[in-house]
C-alpha cells in the first residue's frame, strides 16, 4: 500500500472493535442485507466481518491498519481497549447506555469483539485488506453493500469536505446497491448538518442519491441517524 508498506504506525485514529450486533443497529441491517457481498470500510478491529461470514455472508474488511502485523496490532488493541473503556467510564454522561447497560457491559462487549476480530484475522487473513480511502483496490460494483462506521464525520476535525466527497464516491463506485455511513456526528458528539448537506448536494450532482435516515441506535447521544447513498 503506497506510503505505508512496512510501517507499523498508521497514525492516531482509534482502532475500535464494534460487533455485528452494533453494526445491525447502527446501519438498520436486515437479514437480507447480510446475504450478499459486504464491505466494511473501515473495518478497524470490528468483528463484523468474522461474525457476518460465520452466518453465511461474504464480508471483507478494509483498513490501512491491516498493514500492521497481527501481534503488533493485537498489542495496540489491548492498549486502545483500555483507553476507550477508561474514557467511556469517565465520561458516562455523554453516552446512552441502553445498548450496553453500563460501562462494564460496554467493556466486555468491545473486548469480546476485538478477540473475535484478532482470531479471524489470523485464520482468514484474506478477509482483511490493507488500503485507505479515498482509493480502494476493488473493481467497480464488486460489493452489494458498503458499510462505513466511525471514520467519516467522526474525524471531521481532520478529514475535510473534499475527502468526504471523494471517499463516498469511491465507496459508491465499488457498490452495486449502496453505501451506509454512521454516525453523522463528530468525536465530541457534535452534529454536522452543513457537512451532511454539502455531501448530499455533491453526491446528487454526481448522479447518486443520498438521504439521512433514522436508526435505532445511539451510543453517542444524538447520533440516531445514518447517511444512505444509493447508486
Ligand atoms: C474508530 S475506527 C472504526 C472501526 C470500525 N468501523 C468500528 O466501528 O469498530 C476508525 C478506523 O479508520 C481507519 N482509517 C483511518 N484512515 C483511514 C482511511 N483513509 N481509509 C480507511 N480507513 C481509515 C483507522 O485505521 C481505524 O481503524
Amino acid at each position: 500500500m503506497t506510503g505505508l508498506a512496512g510501517s507499523d504506525d498508521i497514525g492516531d485514529y482509534l482502532v475500535s472493535a464494534r460487533s455485528l450486533d452494533e453494526y445491525r443497529a447502527m446501519f438498520a441491517l436486515t437479514d437480507d442485507d447480510l446475504l450478499g457481498r459486504v464491505l466494511d470500510c473501515p473495518g478497524g478491529a470490528s468483528s463484523f466481518t468474522a461474525a457476518a461470514c460465520s452466518r453465511g455472508a461474504r464480508a471483507v474488511a478494509v483498513d490501512p491498519v491491516y498493514i500492521t502485523r497481527p501481534r503488533r496490532l493485537e498489542e495496540r488493541l489491548t492498549a486502545e481497549l483500555e483507553r476507550g473503556q477508561a474514557w467511556a467510564a469517565a465520561n458516562a454522561d455523554r453516552y446512552a447506555w441502553d445498548f450496553f447497560g453500563d460501562p462494564a457491559g460496554h467493556a466486555r462487549h468491545r473486548a469480546d469483539s476485538a478477540a473475535l476480530f484478532a482470531r479471524d484475522r489470523r485464520v482468514q487473513p484474506e478477509r482483511y485488506v490493507a488500503a485507505a480511502l479515498p482509493a480502494l483496490p476493488f473493481a467497480d460494483r464488486s460489493f452489494d453493500l458498503v458499510l462505513s462506521s466511525h471514520l467519516l464525520f467522526t474525524y471531521a476535525d481532520r478529514l475535510d469536505a473534499a475527502f468526504h466527497v471523494a471517499a463516498l464516491r469511491e465507496m459508491a463506485r465499488v457498490s452495486r446497491a449502496g453505501v451506509r455511513i454512521y454516525p453523522l456526528v463528530d468525536q465530541a458528539g457534535r452534529a454536522q448538518p452543513r457537512l451532511v448537506a454539502h455531501l448530499v448536494d455533491r453526491l446528487t450532482g454526481a448522479g447518486l442519491q443520498a438521504h439521512e435516515g433514522p436508526v435505532g441506535y445511539g451510543f453517542q447521544r444524538g447520533a440516531r441517524t445514518m447517511l444512505e447513498v444509493s447508486v
